[in-house]
């Protein structure tokens, strides 16, 4: 953690080439720490079962800021995003060490109920997943769970303002009462967008959620998250280091279990500091 912390002050204080960190060197690099940050994951460790797949990880998730998660296949980008919303709950073998606090807040902590804390850090699939149902009660099938309308207005006025922000409102307001399964694939990744977004969360994850849109879906994605993120903070994993520029503020790159470097996007991209890091943004690797 002194290294860290020593590094931070460096790359803070000054600009200048760093002599590139070896691939055996294992320890995070960059700027893990943002001043007020949303979330705060320290000495991360995930084990499936004997095998561990996140090893000693700590990172902020800073408020408006979009945060991607990049690297090869199997590395434990999902694993350590499901950690932030206790999603591995639901995998038996699977066992988290370390802490991880939303706005100083442990939520592993004993008192938590998992049920509203996903609504606070809603997640978003990779392949679009809206119910069996209309798309009018795709949005609004949380908020009505969680008790957040008063009345058939208000919840209308939910489900209205979440499709909006989604950016699916003009295309689907007159067929509010078909399938959701009906959509078009980018539509359903919105509508599945507009469902995060009505139960008002602080936090979305979303795991790899353009990998199953053409190029225009996909555009439209990325411009509501630079848009929502004006009012939430993002994690994305993604597969696509031009998706990491375009949509991300600072990157973190994972190698086996490891989080390696982490800082401002562009400076990762352009001045990688880790050999690692370097191998796998110029495609030698993964
Ligand atoms: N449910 C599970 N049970 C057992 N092992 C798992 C499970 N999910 C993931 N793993 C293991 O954990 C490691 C990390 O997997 P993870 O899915 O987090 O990688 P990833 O970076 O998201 O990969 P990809 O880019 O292919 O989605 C891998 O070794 C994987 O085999
Ligand atoms: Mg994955």
């Amino acid at each position: 953690m002194m290294e860290q912390t020593e590094e931070i002050r460096g790359e803070k204080s000054e600009t200048r080439d760093w002599e590139v960190v070896s691939r055996e060197d294992r320890r995070t690099v960059g700027i893990p720490f943002v001043d007020n940050p949303r979330m705060t994951c320290r000495n991360i460790d995930v084990y499936y079962g004997d095998e561990q797949a996140i090893q000693d990880v700590s990172v902020d998730i800073g408020n408006n800021e979009v945060l991607s998660m990049i690297g090869p296949s199997g590395c434990g980008k999902s694993t350590f995003l499901r950690c932030l919303n206790r999603m591995n709950d639901t995998i038996d073998i699977c066992r988290i060490t370390g802490e991880i606090c939303l706005d100083g807040m442990d939520i592993y902590g004993g008192e938590i109920d998992v049920v509203p804390l996903r609504a606070q850090i809603g997640m978003v699939f990779q392949k679009p997943n809206p119910f069996p149902k209309s798309i009018y009660d795709n949005v609004a099938y949380g908020p009505k769970i969680h008790g957040l309308a008063a009345n058939k207005t208000d919840l209308d006025e939910i489900v209205e303002t979440s499709l909006k922000k989604a950016g699916l409102w003009k295309e689907i307001k007159d067929r509010m009462d078909q399938p959701g399964t009906g959509l078009s694939g980018g539509q359903q990744q919105r509508l599945c967008i507009a469902r995060a977004i009505a139960v008002s969360p602080e936090v979305i994850l979303m795991d790899e959620p353009c990998s199953a849109l053409d190029p225009i879906a996909t555009a439209h994605v990325e411009d509501l998250i630079s848009e929502l993120r004006k009012q939430y903070s993002i994690v994305i994993v993604t597969h696509s280091m031009q998706q990491a520029a375009r949509v991300s503020q600072r990157t973190a790159y994972f190698h086996l279990g490891d989080l390696i470097e982490v800082g401002e996007t562009e400076r990762v991209f352009t001045n990688p500091r880790h050999q690692l890091t370097e191998d796998y943004i110029t495609g030698r690797f993964g």
